[in-house]
């Protein structure tokens, strides 16, 4: 049915009186769950015939730019059919089995299920008294990520929006503790010597924008040196410490990466630990990318250095497979969150509890959602076991990738693959040419995968944390790009139809 007919049909089923209630009926509800149901089966069944990247309606989207706010509303038929015909085919769609280009997986099975319940229930987690078995969720995962590391009972920390605002809160709890008691008043105000916080180059721009927000400024964000195999050296953190105490400046922190962000290196976390200790510096880890690969056999050994850390970021919407949003912080000392984040405020009425905590003296919001509950349904419902055994998947198949670029002769790999990406390029075409191989790639709608710079070189890169993705489809973008690249499908392989690689759903 058209959209205007469907449109007029609405105000004669519900007046605007019915309307002015902004609540459904139960045979409303019913109606929506259904609609939503059937959106859900035929999107997951449509997936893999879909283009990754959409060809762009720019009338659509025009049309979405230009509506004026609406007076009167539309029927929810409407919009499940807008959702069919204008955002889903301009969407790009980032559980399609070759959607690899960022550190963003497709989602599990259960969180989108946990986010709709999370709405109903809409539960205020940054006070206990507006979330009190939320609160007990949120305490739990935390828990259970401080265990995984080997973190005290001390610890804390609380769920974010991502690996991002987890970076920020664990960069101001630094901040402030080498603050001390005139952080909250003075901010950085009064202070002569410059704080300086240390990093390596490979590190995520979160940091440079926490550095940002936190009144650091780049200028005094030290992007230090990588030895050949993208981790931090150890002997140039050394020599910049030192460099900027004889100048007078303040180090006061080193973010350590557990993954970076294009090659997903390792910093030596233990050794760095052991030199901020002797140093008094504060120790953050951003492992929003790979720490919680821990929860596999496979890469614990390598994380665990990561328990000597003073605070961690780490993402369950990346290794566990969430929906956004969900990142976490853990902070060894929780008492280092509350100094940063502690303002009572006469209107709010926190009346303390043995058992649970008012989240809102953790970090920086008021208000925040139970982003917990996918996060705690995801482990509860698929178990450490599962999680380990994909982990060990996305690595193999970014294993399976490198093995290609290495064996054929019209690829270079640019860096090990130590994890699950692989930063490969044609040797035979300059950067340029590299670039226009990936657009068209992009464009064709068959594959996504991002660009990388790796020591200087332009590259493409293949980020594997989709849950659809399959062998097939690792050998059919290899022989796609290659194919762009002006060569021949590789020998005794014959070109497939493009969309058929991995089943589709
Ligand atoms: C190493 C690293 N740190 C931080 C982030 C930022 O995380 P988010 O996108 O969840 O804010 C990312 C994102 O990919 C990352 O790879």
């Amino acid at each position: 049915m058209p959209a205007n007919e469907l449109n007029q049909q609405s105000h004669t089923k519900k007046d605007a009186r019915a309307l002015a209630d902004l609540l459904f009926s139960a045979e409303e509800q019913r109606h929506a769950s259904e609609l939503t149901r059937a959106f859900v089966e035929r999107y997951h069944g449509s997936l893999g015939e879909r283009p990754v990247f959409p060809d762009l309606d720019r009338g659509a989207i025009r049309a979405i730019l230009e509506e004026p706010l609406p007076e009167d509303g539309r029927p929810l038929d409407v919009l499940f059919e807008e959702l069919e015909t204008v955002i889903v085919p301009n969407s790009t769609h980032t559980a399609h089995p070759r959607f690899l280009p960022y550190v963003q997986p497709s989602p599990n099975g259960i969180s989108p299920h946990a986010e709709a319940v999370a709405g109903v229930l809409n539960q205020n987690c940054n006070l206990w008294t507006l979330s009190p078995a939320a609160n007990a969720v949120e305490q739990k995962v935390v828990h259970w990520f401080a265990e995984l590391f080997g973190f005290g009972s001390e610890a804390g920390g609380l769920i974010t929006s991502g690996g991002s605002m987890a970076n920020l809160i664990g960069l101001t709890a630094a901040r402030d503790r080498c603050l001390g008691a005139t952080a909250r008043r003075e901010g950085l105000q009064g202070r002569q010597s410059p704080l300086v916080l240390y990093t390596s180059e490979e590190t995520h721009n979160s940091i440079d924008k926490a550095a940002t927000i936190l009144g650091i400024g780049t200028d005094h964000l030290r992007r230090l040196p990588c030895d050949e195999a993208f981790r931090l050296r150890l002997d140039r953190l050394a020599e910049a410490v030192d460099e900027d105490r004889r100048n007078g400046r303040t180090p006061f922190c080193v973010v350590a990466n557990a993954g970076t962000v294009t090659t997903g290196a390792i910093d030596p976390i233990a050794e760095i630990a052991a030199f901020c200790r002797a140093q008094g510096l504060w120790l953050h880890v951003d492992g929003a990318y790979g720490a919680l690969s821990a929860l596999s056999e496979r890469y614990r050994p390598a994380l665990s250095a990561i328990g000597q850390a003073d605070s961690v970021s780490l993402d369950p919407h990346k290794f566990l497979f969430t929906c956004f949003e969900a990142g976490c912080v853990l902070v060894r000392d929780a008492t280092d969150l509350r100094h940063a984040f502690d303002i009572s405020s006469s209107y709010l009425a926190m009346e303390q509890d043995p058992d649970l905590i008012h989240y809102a003296h953790h970090g920086p919001q008021l208000s925040r959602g139970f982003k917990a509950l996918k996060v705690w349904w995801s482990l509860r419902h698929f178990g450490g076991k599962a999680y380990a055994e994909v982990i060990e998947r996305m690595a193999d198949l970014a294993a399976h990738m490198g093995q290609i670029a290495e064996r054929r002769p019209e690829f270079e790999l640019l860096a090990p693959v130590v994890f699950n990406c692989v930063c490969f390029r044609l040797a035979k075409l300059d950067e340029r040419a590299n670039r226009a191989v990936l657009k068209t790639l992009v464009d064709s709608g068959l594959a996504f995968l991002g660009p990388a710079s790796v020591k200087g070189h332009f590259g493409l890169r293949a980020c594997f944390m989709n849950l659809r993705t399959s062998k097939a489809d690792v050998e059919l973008i290899m022989d796609e790009i290659a194919r762009l690249g002006g060569h021949d499908t590789e020998a005794g392989r014959d070109a497939r139809p493009l969309a058929t690689a991995s089943p589709a759903g």
